[in-house]
């Protein structure tokens, strides 16, 4: 396994112990959640733990099939008891931007129904400031709004680029049908500003600023699995 690889999994094992027999679990996506869904597979199979999960993404509800974790849904399950997600930047008061994989909007509404958030990441995704190193925040935007979400973001200071496939020729579509959007504004100074501005504009679907939604960081570093945490807003 690459040095990367077991920092991801570290921290992922460190997440699953939240996990009590009986929980709802939101499952977020990405290539750290997969080692969480995998572990939380081993549980199941072993040590005949009870749970379902709740999926947000194609590719967690295929890493839930395929681990043998049953799902349910938001409608039998408005409320869950803990959701494990990754993230592209953590910043100190764990604000996070999120969604290069295109699941932001249904990772933000499990999220947002979680009593307990958990973040699990390699070291690299911590930052001073969300956005350094030209990190863009994706955005799920509709179809037919994209040349005027483009010209807002613009207005804002930003500089937005449809995100392109690779594999076919256009943009990405979303689990949702909504195009994928990156904008770029460099450091964000106020980013529940930000957030609160691109999610005024008609069109945008939302948004990968999660803004006082985390409740337990897991870092793997090198040496340790650390834990951030944060009292929600
Ligand atoms: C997908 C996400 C992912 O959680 C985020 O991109 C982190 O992914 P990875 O664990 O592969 O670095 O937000 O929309």
């Amino acid at each position: 396994m690459e040095p990367i690889e077991a920092l991801k999994r570290n921290a992922a094992l460190a997440a699953v112990k939240h996990v009590k027999d009986g929980f709802i679990v939101g499952l977020g996506s990405g290539s750290t959640i997969a080692y969480a869904i995998a572990a939380l597979g081993e549980q199941v199979k072993n040590e005949n733990l009870h749970i379902l999960g709740i999926p947000s993404s194609y590719q967690a509800f295929a890493l839930a099939v395929q681990n043998k974790i049953p799902i349910t849904t938001l409608e039998e399950h408005p409320v869950i008891d803990v959701d494990i997600d990754g993230a592209d930047q953590i910043d100190p008061k764990l604000d996070l931007i999120k969604g290069m994989g295109a699941a932001l909007a249904r990772e933000k509404i499990v999220a947002a129904a979680s009593k307990l958030n958990i973040i699990i990441a390699d070291e690299k995704k911590r930052v001073k400031v969300l956005g350094e190193n030209n990190q863009p925040v994706p955005m799920e935007v509709l179809s037919f709004a994209i040349a005027p979400v483009m010209r807002s973001i613009e207005k804002l200071g930003g500089r937005a680029a449809l995100r392109e496939t690779k594999g076919k020729l256009g943009p990405v579509i979303s689990d949702n049908g909504n195009a994928i959007m990156d904008a770029t504004f460099g450091t964000i100074g106020d980013a529940a500003k930000l957030e609160r501005e691109l999610k005024m504009i008609p069109g945008v679907v939302e948004t990968g600023l999660f803004i006082g939604l985390t409740d337990i960081v897991y870092l793997g570093t090198a040496s340790t699995v650390e834990q951030l945490t944060q009292k929600r807003k």
